[in-house]
């Protein structure tokens, strides 16, 4: 039996690798390429120690140098006994590049592009490589601008599909993505992307999850929920609060839709920071998270949107005294 390993770098880049059951995560990991720390190989040092995010795995032999109990019970592993017994999510605490791994690159091309809306595009792009590409709701990819050796990082706004994959993608005023996006993209031209990146993915669902998405930030969320119906659904209740400036910003509500029929757990809301929205709920996202969405505290809050978003909720949150269990948190920085 063969489970995927996604490691997870302290740069943001993951690589997925393929391990068998009877193999160590860091034999399997050296077999392709990806030479993780290791020092002794026998449970005796603590060099190869990293942290399991999510999965079943058995630790091995190891000695209480090279591992504490009490680490063993946070998730910290030696890779270099571990053997999963599922897919797993590890972390390895340092940067790719110590582990001489070159971020995967791919040509795709694009399928479709499609204005939602003034603000916002659907950029699809397909290719023979795309439904290999492996990578974990919510991550991101880089993408070149056609034309030009710039590169933009978007978010992927779904899982890969049929040879197909989605981004959601603002348009932004003069920009350089968003000028080839409205006015020369055709279909079959190729995009290089580079990817996965980032430490924004959904967790292992433990507890009631809060998704709070600004503008085009719900790309990854879409993502998520994406999996989360190919997983089957959710023990746990999932909301959104998907906040957006002006009426004209609301888009993917067919989407959001499909996720409600599809998971029972699943409930969102919608609120428009202008003053003449013709939907009810009006005002940013902080005004609209009710104590029971908090859930005391017992709740992972993932949160994807402008940098100041993301500060005002960091804030809001200390206000209100609420430490979550788990914040994690994708800025959609303007590329410098
Ligand atoms: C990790 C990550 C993931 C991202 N994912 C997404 C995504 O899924 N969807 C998405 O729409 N964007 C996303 N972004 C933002 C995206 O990378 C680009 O910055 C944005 O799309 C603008 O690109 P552009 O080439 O059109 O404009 P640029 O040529 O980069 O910018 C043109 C001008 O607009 C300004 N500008 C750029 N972006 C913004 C902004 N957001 N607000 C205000 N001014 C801005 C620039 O400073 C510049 O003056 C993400 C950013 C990061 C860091
Ligand atoms: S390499 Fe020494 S404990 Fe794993």
């Amino acid at each position: 039996m063969t489970f995927k390993i996604a490691l997870n770098f302290e740069d943001g880049v993951t690589r997925f690798i393929d391990c068998n059951a009877s193999e160590t995560v860091a034999d399997a990991a050296y077999r392709q390429g990806v030479n993780v720390p290791i020092d002794c190989r026998d449970g005796a040092c603590g060099a190869c120690k990293c942290k399991a995010e999510s999965g079943q795995y058995e630790l091995g032999f190891y000695i209480d140098d090279a591992m504490s109990e009490e680490e063993a019970g946070l998730g910290y592993v030696l890779t270099c006994q571990m053997h999963p017994r599922s897919d797993c999510v590890v972390n390895v605490p340092v940067s790719s590049d110590v582990c001489k791994i070159r971020q995967a690159t791919l040509s795709a091309s694009v399928d479709e592009v499609r204005q939602l809306s003034p603000s916002t595009i659907s950029l699809v792009l397909q290719g023979p490589g795309i439904d290999k590409l492996a990578f974990l709701p919510g991550q991101y990819a880089n993408l070149e601008v056609p034309g030009t050796t710039r590169t933009r990082a978007y978010s992927f706004s779904s899982m890969p599909a049929e040879g197909k994959v989605a981004f959601l993608i603002r348009n932004v005023p003069d920009g350089l993505m968003s000028g080839y996006l409205t006015e020369r993209a055709r279909p079959g031209d190729t995009i290089r992307l580079a990817g996965p990146i980032g430490s924004f993915y959904l967790r292992d669902v433990a507890r009631p999850v809060l998704m709070l998405a600004g503008g085009t930030g719900l790309a990854p969320f879409l993502a998520m929920l994406d999996k989360l119906v190919a997983q089957g659904g959710s023990a746990h209740p999932v909301h959104l609060i998907y906040g957006v400036n002006t009426d004209a910003d609301v888009v993917a509500l067919d989407r959001l839709d499909a996720f409600k029929a599809a998971l029972p757990n699943f409930s969102y809301e919608v609120c428009v920071v202008a003053d003449d929205s013709a939907w009810p709920k009006k005002g940013y996202v902080t005004a609209h998270i009710e104590p029971a969405h908090l859930n005391g505290g017992e709740v992972d809050i993932y949160l994807c949107g402008p940098p100041p978003m993301v500060e005002a909720v960091a804030h809001d949150l200390r206000e209100r005294q609420i430490e979550p269990k788990s914040f994690h948190y994708e800025k959609f920085a303007a590329s410098v």
